[in-house]
């Protein structure tokens, strides 16, 4: 295993702000993992804080702990009948790498979700989502460390509790378990999934013929459609959408609808709410592009808040953040989460916030 003290957070989250972290471990294995719970990791900082390809990461200030980066990549295809597969894949293995070898092997199930940054582990935990689809959709299980117990413990799809950005992961087991693996149900039968309209539209208009579509046809069409609509990480950092969809009541959307803003773009969400893109209130609030010192909001999605400079700090992040839920609040009455996960931190002695 890789041990690296004091680092800057900048490049290795894709949001590319300054801050630093007391301590960063790559490991390789199951066993380095359980080893940092041990004598080999007693002389590190805590907490410990498992992280991903760091991009949906907010780094809020100087992290005083370790942070734990699974590099345990690779996959195996468990089994394939040459109707569908299933194939594991390790927490450490680039999203996208895992995205583009199953639409090569004609496998569907994941090719919505192209391009997305990130490790396949984080994915399982986040329930990553786009264009209709979510991970969740295809996982079948997911094999973790439980850091109680120093045993690996394996989660049926059901287990996981996935809903839209949410999972056991992320709530009743977060920071109990740390994956190590998933298993995916890929299939050469399905087909592509078209519940979303603008990606249906676009094939429309460009295959004609949805009948023979291939997966890597979605995989292609889905990418040229994140490049319109949102910052390549190479280029502006951000950590893709700040806030989750909000879901709101039946009264809530039809106050917003009576308020003369033209036609409320909103879809139907568990427990008989109304999901209303968060990207249409923060525009209405007149955030579309806005700028705040070195941040901003992307012009053409609001959902994502950028570093425009280059140089954005923790304390500007989170002044915007806050701006935007309170203007959104008090104009909608409706309470923005983030989604992007705050990495918890300490300003330091420079007063950064606004
Ligand atoms: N909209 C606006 N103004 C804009 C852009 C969008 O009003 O400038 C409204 C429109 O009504 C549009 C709606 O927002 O129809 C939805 O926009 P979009 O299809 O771009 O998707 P989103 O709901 O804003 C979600 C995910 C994205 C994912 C896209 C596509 C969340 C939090 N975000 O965004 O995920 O790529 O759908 O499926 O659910 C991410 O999680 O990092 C991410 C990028």
């Amino acid at each position: 295993m890789d041990i690296f003290r004091d680092i800057d957070l900048r490049d290795r989250t894709t949001f590319g702000i300054s801050a630093r972290a007391a301590c960063w471990v790559d490991y390789h294995s199951e066993d380095e993992l359980r080893s940092l719970f041990g004598p080999d990791g007693a002389d590190l900082p805590r907490p410990f804080f498992p992280i991903g390809g760091g991009s949906n990461l907010v780094p809020t200030g100087d992290f005083p702990g370790t942070l734990l980066h699974s590099c345990i990549r690779g996959g195996e295809v468990l089994e394939d009948d040459g109707d569908a597969a299933l194939v594991e894949a390790g927490a450490g293995e680039p999203w996208d790498e895992f995205v583009l070898w199953a639409c090569r092997k004609g496998l569907w199930g994941v090719e919505n979700l192209s391009l997305i940054p990130g490790d396949v582990g984080a994915a399982a935990v986040q329930n990553i989502g786009a264009y209709g689809s979510e991970a969740g959709d295809a996982i079948v299980s997911v094999r973790c460390l439980d850091v109680k117990t120093l045993s690996p413990r394996t989660f049926t799809g059901a287990e996981c509790a996935y809903g839209y950005r949410e999972s056991f992961f992320k709530g009743e087991g977060k920071g109990r378990y740390i994956v190590l693996s998933v298993t995916f149900h890929l299939s050469r039968e399905n087909g592509p999934t078209l519940g979303y309209k603008h990606l249906k539209d676009t094939l429309i208009s460009k295959y004609g013929d949805l009948e023979s579509l291939t997966p890597c046809d979605v995989r292609e069409t889905v990418i040229a459609i994140r490049r319109t609509k949102l910052p390549d990480p190479a280029e502006i950092g951000s950590a893709g959408s700040y806030f989750r969809n909000p879901c709101v009541g039946e009264d809530r959307y039809e106050a917003i609808a009576a308020m003369g803003l033209g036609d409320v773009p909103h879809f139907p969400a568990e427990g008989g709410l109304v999901k209303i893109p968060a990207a249409w209130l923060i525009e209405k609030c007149g955030f579309k592009g806005a700028r705040r010192g070195n941040v901003g909001v992307y012009e053409k999605q609001p959902l994502v808040i950028i570093n425009a400079t280059g140089e954005a700090t923790p304390g500007e992040v989170l002044a915007l953040e806050r701006e935007i839920c309170e203007a959104v609040k008090a104009r909608f009455g409706v309470t923005l989460i983030p989604e992007a996960e705050h990495l918890p931190g300490v300003q330091p002695t420079l007063n950064q916030s606004k």
